[in-house]
């Protein structure tokens, strides 16, 4: 399986992730313990603040995989950036200071707060200049929670989305119902722990991927936890379509029998009393 967001580097500027080698070792072998065997290292990246330069990335990438490789624990880092959306950012990304995951995909931060209003024009100018958008997280934009049809605009704009795992394992809040929402259409094309180091918020989601492996088909759960990362990390395209029998959210509440709406979270919680 891929991580497709993860903070495992350590020490670099601007980022918040690892904070000394030892805890990326530590979470690169809690990553292979959840089931990963590549885990795309994203630092982030803010226009105008210290950043993470692809040459330093690269060679803590290739250190920690050498030690895990020596243990014989094959883990492929592959080091990128999750960029935060600036008008500024595009500017970056044509001098090559951010990096694309396979050349050509950029994991793409929003605002958690409120909504920059030239979104879908600098969504735009990346894809004429063939940038794919992935963006991280959606379920945790406030924007997002209050109208997730947003999501599909985004999709509609060329953008794909990730899912973070953690927000899984907070269903009863915004970010968790969102999420559910949005796997419901198949609407995440990509999973990724969203780790920040080997304690809170670290690799170890198995829980996690049992519920998403719960809730999805099979299909699709083989698709957003490796095979769309697979093709993205070759730089190759693919269909960011999602479920054709979505219309719309609001006739979904308005529609859809009760106990049908509810039918996702009957499923979670016998999952969770199962699991007791
Ligand atoms: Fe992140």
């Amino acid at each position: 399986m891929y991580d497709l967001h993860s903070h495992l580097l350590p020490n670099i500027p601007g980022d918040d992730g690892a904070r000394s080698y030892d805890m990326a070792y530590h979470m690169a072998r809690q990553s292979l313990t959840a089931g990963f065997s590549h885990v795309i290292a994203t630092s982030h990246f803010v226009a105008g603040e210290p950043f993470g330069r692809r040459e330093d990335l690269q060679a803590a990438a290739r250190a920690i995989s050498k030690f895990l490789l020596g243990k014989g624990m094959p883990l492929e880092i592959i080091p990128a950036h999750e960029a935060y959306l600036t008008p500024e950012l595009i500017d970056h990304v044509k001098s090559r200071e951010v990096i694309l995951i396979g050349n050509r995909y950029l994991l793409l931060e929003l605002p958690m707060t409120g909504w920059m209003r030239e979104t879908f024009s600098l969504l735009s100018d990346l894809n004429a200049m063939g940038v794919k958008v992935i963006i991280a997280h959606p379920e945790r934009c406030a924007a997002l929670q209050e109208n997730p049809d947003l999501a599909v605009e985004l999709i509609d704009s060329g953008a794909y989305l990730q899912l973070n795992l953690g927000s899984l394992k907070y269903t009863h809040t915004s970010t968790g119902k969102t999420a559910l929402k949005l796997l419901k259409y198949n609407m995440y094309h990509f999973v990724g722990t969203g780790a920040h180091s080997d304690q809170k918020r670290s690799p170890l989601v198995q829980e996690e991927l049992a519920l998403l492996k719960k809730i999805t088909s099979h299909t699709y759960f083989a698709q957003i936890t490796r095979e769309n990362a697979a093709l993205a990390v070759k730089g190759i395209d693919f269909d960011n379509s999602f479920d054709e029998s979505w219309t719309s959210f609001d006739r979904e509440d308005r529609a859809v029998p009760f106990n049908l709406r509810t039918n996702i979270w009957q499923r979670l919680e016998a999952w969770r009393f199962a699991r007791r």
